[in-house]
Formats: C-alpha cells, structure tokens, sequence
C-alpha cells in the first residue's frame, strides 16, 4: 500500500523544528516505518539549490527567480526522495511543501495564487499531501518568544510586515484546503506535541 504523505508548515520561529523533531522521536519509539525530509532541499541536487535560494548576498534575487528555484528543488525531492519512499509504503514527513510558496512567494511576495500553482502544477497534481500541518501562531509572538536568534539567512532577514503576510497568505489556504489543519502553538511544546499526534492519529496518519 503506498504510504502517507504530511507536510509542516508555519512562519519563521513558529517552532515547526522542535515539533518535528519531538514528533520523530515518538514515531520511532513506536516502530512506524517513515522518512522526515525537508524543503527546500532533502536531496543533494535539492539541497544545492536551496544555498542559492537562501544566500545573504543574493540581495537583488527577483521574487519569480526565488519561486522558479523552490519549484525545481520540489520536483528534484519529489522524484527522487518522497516518490520511492511513498512507493515503499513508508510514511514521509515533509518540513515545508507548496504551502510555503502559496504563502512566501504568491501572498509576501505578491506573486499571487495563480503563478504559484501553474509552475507548481506537478507537485499539486501528483503529490497532495494526505495532511498538512500548520502550525499557527502570529509572527510578532513567534519573533519574541524566539528572542531574535538565528535571523541571519535571506528570508529570516525580511521585515516583519513581510512575515505578517506570509501569516496571512497561511491563514488563507488553511481556511480554503481542508486538507490543511491549523494547530496553535502558543503554549510550552510539549501542548503542541500532544495536539499533533492526537491529529494525526484522529486521521488514520499514525496509530
Ligand atoms: P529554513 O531555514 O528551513 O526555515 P524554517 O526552519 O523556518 O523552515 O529555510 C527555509 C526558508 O525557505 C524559509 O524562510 C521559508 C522559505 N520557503 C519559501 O519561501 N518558499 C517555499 O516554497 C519553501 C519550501 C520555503
């Protein structure tokens, strides 16, 4: 049987790290046979581009380049990462997927909904995830429980009118895919962790 796919999504600091992390720990702990993979990258041809996409210097980057660059990395991972694994049978769990691009790219970026999907019309054909997580908290909390750490790489760098958008293009397909389920994460991570797999085991995901 093939197996299931899951994707994370949330705003910078929103703690979707932690959460995999502690969400890998459980499912090993219980046998299940899965991947964590993550994007842009999870591939070394992937992982190559997503330097590009994400260099400091790269100042003048055009928003269509950085979306044409996200959607390569996807199909690179897609083929070579998630579709033997989902082929196996196994469960794969993917930090950031298309989500990210309808978010950063078609609302922060202004690129609008309907480019994201034309050039992402592979990965939205072929790999809809089973169930998205997105882990909800507004950037302004997030930034200030985070204390301002790591906020060196081009997209952490962008101001935080850019991260309120991205929120928002967020709260916009979560209200239009039902597949996308918003989980809030304001409380210690042990909460969240609890309302993660009590989701996914709602959902026939994991037992
Ligand atoms: P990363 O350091 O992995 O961030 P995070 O830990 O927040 O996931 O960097 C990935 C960055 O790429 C992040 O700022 C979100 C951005 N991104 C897009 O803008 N569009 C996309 O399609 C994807 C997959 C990521």
């Amino acid at each position: 049987m093939r197996g299931k796919f899951v994707t994370f999504e949330g705003c910078e600091g929103s703690g979707k790290s932690t959460q995999l992390k502690l969400l890998g720990e459980y499912l090993s702990s219980s046998g299940a046979d899965f991947i964590m993979t993550r994007e842009p990258g999870g591939s070394a041809i992937a992982e190559d581009i997503r330097k590009i996409i994400l260099n400091g210097e790269y100042v003048n980057m055009c928003a269509e380049c950085e979306a044409l660059l996200y959607a390569a990395a996807r199909i690179q991972h897609l083929k070579e990462v998630v579709e033997p694994a989902l082929a196996a049978g196994k469960l794969v769990v993917c930090d950031r997927f298309v989500d990210s691009s309808f978010a950063y790219q078609g609302e922060a970026r202004g690129l609008g909904k309907e480019f994201i999907a034309g050039i992402n019309s592979f990965a939205l054909e072929n790999y809809s995830p089973d169930l998205t997580v997105f882990l909800d908290i507004p950037p302004r909390e997030a930034f200030a429980r985070k204390h301002g750490a790591d906020l060196n790489d081009r997209m952490e760098k962008a101001g935080m009118s850019f991260h309120e958008k991205v929120y928002e293009g967020y709260k916009k397909i979560a209200a239009e895919y039902p597949r996308i389920h918003e989980v809030y994460c304001g409380g210690t991570k042990y909460e969240t962790a609890e309302r993660i797999k009590a989701l996914l085991i709602e959902k026939g995901i994991i037992k």
